[in-house]
């Protein structure tokens, strides 16, 4: 099942909702709105499709009861970010990354599911997306080069961790998110185009009340006491995305990177690296202008900068 909305069709659907917790006739629920009985008839099943319970009576409709997650309220999430045009949510999606690569050639759209059969992780892994976790991506046209598009993933991170200060999340590079060491979130971005019309997809996974794979060191909100919704978490990862992604944008990286220093969990530690089949191995002492972990491994060359790759914490 899948629900496509733009921002006018998203605020339509929120007035509906809001007339028809106190209940409105057909008729005055398409004058409200604008637009035809018809019109108001469809919105209402669509409604009931996405677990709105309605009654429908001789006055007309009035909601009896919600479900615990509206896609309804998540789509109004994103549009007050004023960073997209679309939203689009499935029940079951093979991955919101893919789906958001399609669709990114039409501008800026958000992807959410439910559910994900082949949600895909880092490295050509896969990424566990059961039923109870926060499944999106955003398809962005940021007017980056390509190589400044770590820092987009980057900041993507720092809005993640800042969303889940409650539980103090730290940053592991490149862009894991920790609580108490373990694994709460991913983050995969991936580029389609090229060069300077480069689009991004950034797809963000965050373990909610999902399971988790027991083979890595991965916990989600609820084993560590927090009883939180998808959406007490989309919304603030949403917030602090659209203010960190505007200083992006507007040149202003530096504020990130100073950001993303604090929340590190890496830095300071000695780490080992593999890129393409190489190991970089020292202590891990920042990250550059460009996003690049900086390794000092005592060398007479100067530090070694990497832009990608698996991170080990060594004893
Ligand atoms: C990682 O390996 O750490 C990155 C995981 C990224 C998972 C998210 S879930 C939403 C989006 N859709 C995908 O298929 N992957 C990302």
């Amino acid at each position: 099942m899948k629900l496509s909305l733009n921002r006018d069709l998203s605020a339509r659907f929120l007035r509906l909702i809001t007339l028809l917790r106190e209940g409105a006739s057909g008729e005055r629920a398409a004058a409200e709105l604008g637009v035809s009985r018809v019109a108001v008839w469809k919105m209402v099943k669509k409604l009931e499709e996405w677990g709105y319970g309605i009654e429908k009576g001789r006055k007309g409709y009035r909601i009896a009861s919600e479900p615990a997650f509206s896609p309804f309220k998540a789509s109004k999430i994103v549009f007050e970010t004023q960073l997209f045009q679309q939203f689009v949510f499935f029940k079951e999606v093979d991955s919101t990354n893919k789906v958001a690569r399609e669709l990114s050639e039409a501008g800026e759209a958000v992807v959410m599911a439910e559910r994900q059969t082949a949600g895909r992780g880092r490295l050509g892994r896969q990424w566990m997306s059961e039923r109870g976790g926060l499944y999106f991506s955003m398809a962005l046209s940021p007017g980056l080069p390509v190589s400044e598009v770590p820092k987009l993933t980057l900041t993507a991170g720092v809005a993640v961790a800042e969303a889940l200060s409650f539980a103090n999340a730290k940053l592991k590079w490149p862009n894991d998110v920790l609580i108490d060491g373990k694994k709460v979130c991913g983050i995969l971005s991936e580029v389609v185009g090229e060069d300077l019309s480069v689009r991004v997809v950034v797809g963000i996974g965050i373990n909610v009340s999902n399971p988790v794979p027991d083979d890595v060191p991965a916990v989600n909100l609820r084993q560590l006491g927090y009883e939180v919704g998808i959406l007490d978490v989309f919304e603030p990862v949403m917030q602090r995305f659209s203010q960190r992604y505007i200083q992006l944008i507007s040149g202003e990286w530096e504020k990130i990177r100073e950001k993303w220093m604090e929340l590190s969990d890496t830095i300071g530690r000695r780490v080992k690296v593999s890129v393409s089949g190489k190991n970089y191995e020292g202590v891990a002492v920042g990250i550059d202008s460009d996003g690049a972990l900086l390794i000092d491994n005592g060398g007479l060359k100067g530090l070694k900068r990497v832009f990608s790759g698996e991170c080990f914490y060594m004893k």
